[in-house]
């Protein structure tokens, strides 16, 4: 049983209220991708520092191209879950009201149907080529058999995932308008994220600093939990149907 509070409900059931929505790895979780820092979360295993950073791509980037095409193939067999579902279902209530900022690069959201999508932190699923930046086309990572060299097609430079790395910029534009729809929203979602890696985590206190109800959704507390004005701990894959349930049209 998940317990919303009146506020919640009123601003859910509100006509103009504007909604923007923060997801972390946990939202993915249920989908049987892994997270970042829970106990069995990505960087318990592999260390940061030599995979997800240009230095390290450069040294060595048959390693870090070999691990990202690993996270590629667990991407590609798996399928968004309810929680995913439930946002998509949110936003079509919401409609022109509401943004999707994610920190995942997953692509599950985009799966779920969910169409105002911000990805900060870049799509696993596209490659670049680090000499001319151009885009290799989307069937080539599909095409490409192990052993295969991820190369150009144009200049023969070495082809790198578009996500950001650390030590790197957000996607100016992208990172523009998160902090344009926390800025503007009404009610903010932060759900499945650690709010552990700025900018990103920094939304939620934007949005709160702007009259905003910030509200968390996660099995744990985070390092903003104390920051938010309500929690409600639980998987999204639970949670957030539960609290669909409060949308007028879900009645
Ligand atoms: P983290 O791994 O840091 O945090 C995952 C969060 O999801 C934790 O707070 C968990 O409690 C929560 N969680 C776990 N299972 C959940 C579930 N079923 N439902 C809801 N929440 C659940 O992942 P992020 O916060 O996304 O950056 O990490 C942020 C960034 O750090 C990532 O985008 C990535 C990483 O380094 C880059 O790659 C640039």
């Amino acid at each position: 049983m998940v317990n919303v509070s009146e506020r919640l409900k009123e601003l859910l059931a509100g006509r103009s209220t504007r909604v923007c929505v923060l997801t972390g790895a946990g939202v993915s979780a249920e989908s049987g991708v892994p997270t970042f820092r829970d106990k069995d979360g990505l960087w318990q295993k592999f260390r940061p520092e030599e995979l997800a950073n240009m230095k390290a791509f450069l040294a060595n980037p048959k390693l870090v191209w070999d691990w990202y095409e690993h996270r590629r193939k667990v991407i590609r067999d798996v399928k968004p879950n309810a929680g995913h579902e439930a946002l998509a279902r949110m936003e079509a209530h919401f409609t022109g009201r509401f943004t999707l900022v994610t920190q995942n690069v997953d692509g599950l959201h985009a799966r779920a149907g969910s169409k105002n999508i911000l990805e900060v932190h870049g799509n696993i699923m596209r490659s670049f080529c680090v000499s001319c930046e151009k885009f290799a086309d989307e069937n080539f990572l599909l095409n490409l058999r192990e052993g295969d060299k991820a190369e150009c097609g144009d200049c023969g430079g070495l082809l790198r995932p578009d996500v950001v790395w650390f030590g790197e910029m957000l996607p100016a534009k992208v990172w523009q308008k998160s902090v344009e729809a926390a800025e503007s929203c009404d009610l903010f979602f932060t759900i499945g994220t650690s709010a552990a890696v700025y900018p990103a985590a920094g939304l939620p206190m934007v949005a709160g600093e702007n009259g905003a109800y910030v509200v968390e959704i996660n099995p744990q507390e985070t390092e903003i939990s104390s920051h938010v004005d309500e929690c409600l701990r639980g998987p999204s894959a639970v949670v957030l149907p539960e609290v669909l349930k409060h949308l007028p049209m879900e009645n």
